[in-house]
């Protein structure tokens, strides 16, 4: 996991002026986030808030938002409606319970090891009897599809995109383990790599046993696997009540 700092760091220099503005994505979360744990208002803890879009989009509904994230991605974020926590969310120790925790759009970073870890921290530490978590799951069968891959993207600087990119995709089918690696043009010799580990909901629920949390449903399970969403959304609860 030593690449984490460094990869979401870098790509946050890159993409930081462009994505840390909320957009209809934040939105869909929020109401992903009622759809699966009611209206509220909650006390909500997010994972991995990246620019503290969603975390701001989420207390602008009403709810008591904390949100850790490692990097200096935290440097984007403008509001001031929710705590925003600087820390590894594998060694954070924060306060009392939650009715919901959110992890958009990141797990599977480590190994299987790993994300029992954090799916125990979840149970154990944070979630309260009867709360809900909501994980963005990487879609296996999307990242095999991607597998080969190769993108240029040019800079949009009117947007705030203002590096010109080389993106190339690749998937393990042994490990279901995507390998997504970025680069600057003219610097083809300072790539960095984003490893994720995708599971496909047999396998997630593999994952959870024993830790406390088991799958209650899916956003975009079904056929819906086989479309072109690289994730899903788990929704999750406590074993015990
Ligand atoms: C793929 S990004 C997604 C960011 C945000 N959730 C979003 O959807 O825009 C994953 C984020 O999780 C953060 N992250 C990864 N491991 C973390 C850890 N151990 N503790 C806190 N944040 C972490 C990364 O720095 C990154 O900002």
């Amino acid at each position: 996991m030593d690449w984490v700092k460094g990869f979401y760091s870098r790509t946050g220099s890159w993409w930081g002026r462009a994505e840390s503005r909320g957009t209809e994505r934040d939105q869909r979360r929020v109401a992903l986030l009622h759809e699966y744990a009611g209206p509220g208002p909650h006390r909500v803890l997010e994972l991995g808030a990246g620019y503290g879009t969603t975390a701001a989009a989420t207390a602008a509904a009403g709810h008591d938002v904390t949100a850790v994230e490692i990097t200096d991605r935290v440097d984007f974020a403008t509001a001031d409606t929710y705590t925003l926590v600087r820390d590894d969310f594998y060694r954070v120790r924060l306060p009392g319970r939650f009715d919901v925790v959110t992890y958009w759009n990141g797990f599977g970073v480590g190994s299987d090891e790993d994300q029992r870890v954090l799916l125990r921290r979840i149970a154990g530490e944070w979630l309260r009897p009867g709360g809900v978590a909501l994980i963005d799951i990487c879609n296996p069968f999307v990242w095999a599809r991607w597998d080969g891959d190769e993108e240029h993207r040019l800079p949009r600087p009117e947007d705030g995109y203002e590096y010109e990119l080389f993106e190339r995709t690749t998937f393990d089918p042994e490990t279901c383990t995507a390998y997504d690696t970025w680069w600057e043009a003219g610097r083809p010799d300072d790539k960095i790599t984003q490893v994720l580990r995708c599971y496909t909901p047999a396998d997630l629920d593999l994952l959870l046993a024993g830790t406390g949390l088991r799958r209650s449903a899916i956003a975009g399970g079904g056929r819906a696997l086989l479309d072109d969403n690289h994730e899903y959304l788990a929704v999750l609860t406590p074993t015990v009540a």
